[in-house]
């Protein structure tokens, strides 16, 4: 396909007040880049949304950078090499890096990995084999020391996470519980992703409450993706030792004023929880052992994934939206 003189690329044009909407983004027409002396050019084929992102929208700073008013994003990509002056890459090579919410990138090759597309469909280096898989896996095995046969409970369980972290804690039978938000969610988790026991959390008020009827024998190890109500409720079960995965806390990232912590938080005394949070890139050095692990998974066929795709950049925005209360299964991805 020849390269086009024009591409297109998404820029944020207001920081949200609360949920984001639509007038946050702007879809911008810029001509298409040249590569330069050891530089590629790269046409992306699939775009990364994630929660974070939600984060960089906010002028202050967090774990990452903000996103500048007036300029295109970034993220999670994965696109074809068209252009090479760079002796690492030929024209062809797919290549995972961080240049999303655009049609067109060059780089240097810094940060650019290439990836093979005879172990996994390309998208799929964006999920279960990417940064979400990767997350549940480090997660799981880092921080929380998750042991055989102990009690599991996941929030956001149908996500590109949750749903990792709920069939990679079933490999190690361990007796998992999930939350999601429809009734499509909650069978899925069930008869494809093999949970014991699901709950709609849209159909409760109370979750401390439906905790105790779903988990019998408590909670050792609480995988939290929402945070609030489903971490207080958690706390209420957890088992003396138990760890806290802290993941993510979704249910607060659109907050104007932050969430008031658990009122029950000093429960983690008396019975010596564990929580601590993480951030999946400083588990980098794991990468090989991951992608040999759940390569092998999936090879066998030990566990499934899905993905939601939305077709098109210019729906880029509409694909990020919907992670806060759209029906979106499993990963969140963008076809270019
Ligand atoms: N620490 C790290 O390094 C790291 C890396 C990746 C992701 N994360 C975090 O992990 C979590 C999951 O990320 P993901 O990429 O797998 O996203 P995801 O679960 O695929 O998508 C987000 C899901 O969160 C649920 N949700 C949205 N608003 C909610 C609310 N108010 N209350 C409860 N659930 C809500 C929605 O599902 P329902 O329909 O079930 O509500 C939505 O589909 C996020 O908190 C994210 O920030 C952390």
């Amino acid at each position: 396909m020849k390269t086009p003189a024009n591409h297109r690329e998404i820029h944020l044009i207001s920081r949200p007040q609360g949920v984001p909407t639509q007038e946050n983004f702007e879809v911008v027409e810029v001509p298409v880049p040249s590569a330069g002396t050891g530089e590629i050019l790269v046409r992306n084929r699939w775009l990364s949304v994630d929660p974070y992102m939600r984060g960089r929208m906010n002028e202050s700073e967090s774990y990452v950078p903000p996103f500048a008013l007036g300029e295109r994003m970034e993220g999670g990509c994965v696109g074809e090499v068209v252009e090479s002056r760079n002796n690492r890459f030929s024209v062809g090579d797919l290549v995972l890096g961080n240049k999303g919410w655009r049609e067109y990138w060059t780089s240097d090759g810094e940060g650019v990995t290439k990836i093979d597309p005879s172990v996994a469909e390309p998208q799929n280096f964006l999920s279960i084999l990417g940064l979400t898989g990767m997350t549940a896996w480090a997660g799981l095995k880092e921080i929380g020391k998750l042991k055989e046969g102990e009690s599991v409970f996941v929030s956001a369980a149908s996500g590109a996470v949750g749903s990792v972290v709920c069939q990679i804690a079933k490999l190690k039978n361990c007796r998992v519980v999930g939350s999601a938000g429809s009734a499509e969610k909650i069978a899925w988790l069930k008869t494809e992703a093999g949970v014991d026991a699901a709950f709609n959390y849209h159909d409760t008020d109370d979750v401390s409450a439906t905790l105790a009827k779903l988990c019998p024998d408590g909670i050792d190890l609480y995988f939290d993706n929402v945070g609030g109500d489903h971490l207080a409720g958690a706390i209420d079960h957890m088992n003396d030792f138990g760890r806290i995965v802290c993941c993510g806390m979704i249910s607060g990232y659109n907050d104007e004023k932050p969430m008031p912590g658990p009122a029950n938080l000093f429960k983690i005394i008396g019975k010596r929880i564990r929580m601590q949070g993480f951030i999946v890139r400083d588990h980098q050095d794991l990468q090989a052992e991951f992608q040999k692990e759940m390569g092998a998974w999936i090879r066998d066929g030990r566990i499934v994934w899905k993905e939601t795709i939305t077709e098109g950049i210019e729906n880029a925005p509409k694909a990020f939206l919907d992670l806060f209360g759209g029906d979106k299964m499993g990963k969140a991805l963008v076809k270019v």
